[in-house]
């Protein structure tokens, strides 16, 4: 989604704001700008496509100011064009406006200020801002309140807008200063030595600083040369809180892998580490949170658990669902974030929420927990970035710690997520049915899983080679069952979303309900099919498939008996519990679909039309 930089400070801001633009690259955009404060004026360049363009662009313009912006756009308002590009300057020529979010009243405050002489050059809500605060700049009266005009014309604008936003304005009358701010669209500030930096997303900063501010809704900054002061759009003065970020830009590096999502598929096992260190009893025997900010006496009158997320992280919600109610036996119902926020659920009292989320930014998924918050329902999150608004905004929760995740295409996140839903799931249990013994072999499983991991990703020259055999086919099924069922849908999804080819997750046996129609020698379906109790209902599905001549690619356990020549290939996975498996499953159909999306020459880290995170509607 859009990415935001702003640079304040004592060197070349443009060199600075476009390696900020590079790294927020991952969060997908298809057009780039700058603008930079100098001479009195402002320098803007903006390009439609990568950054690399931009600054091609900007290396033949003479830009040596200390103080500037840059942004990555991802249309909503409006085609993509270069006049659609941020920044945006006001038709009197004093402002540039960067703008992340949607800003719905828009076009009724456009009539308003073309009706006071104001221009407009693109088709964007971001340019009709960018004149509303030119206008309250306008009309105010100079030295009349000793408050800064820049600041307060912001704040004036921001108060006549609906949607949501994060803003950051240069205003030539004052060349060293930024005003910046956000409702529902992440900013961060950074604190450096002798310069600030300002941020939609922490990568785009780290490099520079650890330190770091998160704002709040309806917090603007106000940032000069000496200082920066946080106000809030009722003018009252808020004390900021210094957070360090506890990972480096190194960390965001590529480590020797031709992709960020190779890199994350193979980091997993260390992600699995890392998410479950601390987390088990002294006893091994069950599950420990430190935020959930729920005493196990109330978690033990939750009788009903509702989970909310979008795209991958619904998928984790399918498992969590399917072990809380297998282990746990407490009934789980699971939503869309964007279906849960307008479909007024009714829902039991004793109801307790969970929101997944990698990003912590994903607007429907924030408009869920707030949803849920309203009605007066206690909301968990699990969530990887903290500092995120789900994370600040949830009455508690479980961070992943699995670092950042630059691929667009959730990986080491899935997999954590998944983990941390098993981990919840044996936490009710044990408080519930699940004996001391049951327990510590549970957690024996889960300790083990980071080892099983790594011997499924040994399967990767493998699924390699088959997947160079597949990747000409244009539709694929993915087909799973129980715990697996979400699998085959986030293979499906991963397999979509980076390669472009049309593919369909299904439980195994709904196939002779429909999709059974597409199968031909053109479409490959993908089984998951591991040793346990259906296995062999797995298998009749199969030989329904190799009837009707459709290519089997069968990813099944070591221990299990195919009966030969059925699976076209196969890949095998360890044997392992019931909790772990849908962890380990996850590997080949992630390897599986990066290799095709390679194979096919595929922007694999930034797929076409798609965002790291989804902060509009
Ligand atoms: C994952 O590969 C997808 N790109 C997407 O479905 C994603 O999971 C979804 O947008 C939710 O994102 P979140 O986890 O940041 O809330």
């Amino acid at each position: 989604m859009c990415g935001i930089v702003g640079y304040v400070g004592t060197r070349k801001a443009t060199a600075i704001i476009l390696e900020g633009l590079k790294r927020l690259e991952y969060r997908g955009y298809d057009s780039a700008g700058l603008a930079i404060l100098q001479d009195g004026g402002l320098e803007v360049t903006r390009r439609v496509g990568r950054v690399e363009e931009l600054s091609k662009a900007a290396s033949k313009l003479p830009l040596h100011g200390t103080v500037g912006l840059g942004h990555t756009r991802w249309a909503t308002h409006g085609g993509v064009t270069e006049a659609n590009a941020h920044p945006h300057v006001s038709s009197d020529g004093k402002f540039a406006l960067i703008h992340n979010g949607v800003i719905e009243n828009y076009s009724q405050i456009k009539t308003f200020l073309l009706g006071k002489g104001y221009s407009f050059k693109s088709e964007t809500d971001t340019e009709v801002l960018c004149n509303l605060i030119a206008y309250h700049y306008a009309k105010q009266p100079r030295g009349a309140n000793g408050g800064s005009p820049f600041l307060s014309s912001v704040r004036k604008a921001l108060r006549h807008v609906e949607g949501t936003y994060g803003i950051a304005a240069l205003c030539v009358d004052f060349p060293t200063e930024i005003v910046a701010a956000r409702k529902a669209s992440p900013l961060i500030l950074g604190v450096g030595e002798n310069e600030y930096l300002l941020a939609s997303d922490a990568s785009a900063l780290v490099s520079r600083t650890q330190n770091v501010v998160y704002l709040k809704d309806g917090e603007l900054v106000h940032i000069t040369n000496r200082d920066f002061a946080i106000s809030t759009l009722d003018q009252a003065d808020v004390s900021p809180v210094v957070d360090r970020i506890d990972w480096t830009v190194e960390e965001a590096g590529m480590d020797g892998h031709a992709h960020f999502m190779e890199k994350e598929i193979f980091e997993q096992p260390v992600a699995l580490e890392n998410t479950m260190r601390g987390r088990f009893s002294e006893d091994g025997s069950t599950a420990l949170f430190g935020g959930l900010n729920l005493t196990p006496a109330e978690m033990r009158q939750v009788d009903r658990f509702m989970f909310c997320a979008c795209g991958t992280a619904w998928h984790a919600c399918l498992v969590a669902e399917h072990l809380i109610e297998r282990f746990a036996r407490v009934p789980v119902e699971v939503d869309y974030s964007s279906e849960f926020r307008y479909r007024n659920a009714p829902l039991d009292p004793q109801t307790l929420f969970f929101v997944i989320s990698q990003s912590g930014e994903t607007i429907d998924t924030l408009a869920a927990l707030r949803e849920a918050k309203r009605k007066g329902y206690r909301v968990l999150a699990i969530n990887n970035v903290v500092g995120s608004s789900i994370a600040r905004e949830a009455d508690g929760g479980i961070f992943q710690h699995v670092g950042p995740e630059i691929g667009v295409a959730s990986t080491k996140t899935f997999t954590s997520q998944l983990l941390l839903g098993a981990m919840v799931a044996l936490y009710v249990s044990r408080m519930r049915d699940m004996s001391f013994n049951d327990g510590v072999d549970y957690v024996k499983a889960l300790r083990g899983a980071p080892e099983l991991v790594r011997r499924a990703l040994a399967q990767a020259p493998h699924i390699k080679e088959v997947a160079k055999r597949y990747a000409h086919y244009t539709d694929f099924l993915f087909l799973g069952r129980l715990s697996l069922f979400p699998i085959a849908l986030e293979g499906a999804l991963k397999l979509k979303e980076i390669s472009y080819i049309h593919s369909e997750g299904y439980p195994a046996a709904e196939m002779k309900h429909g999709p059974i129609a597409l199968i031909s020698e053109k479409c490959p379906s993908v089984f998951l099919a591991p040793r346990g109790e259906i296995f062999n209902k797995i298998v009749s599905s199969m030989q329904e498939i190799k009837a009707r001549k459709g290519p089997v690619i069968a990813i099944t356990t070591e221990s299990s008996e195919l009966p030969p020549g059925l699976a076209d290939e196969v890949i095998l996975i360890p044997d392992c519990h019931e909790a772990v498996l849908p962890i380990v499953a996850t590997i080949p159909v992630q390897l599986l679909s990066y290799y095709i999306a390679v194979e096919r020459g595929c922007d694999v880290d930034k797929p076409r039309n798609l965002a790291k995170s989804v902060t509009v509607e």
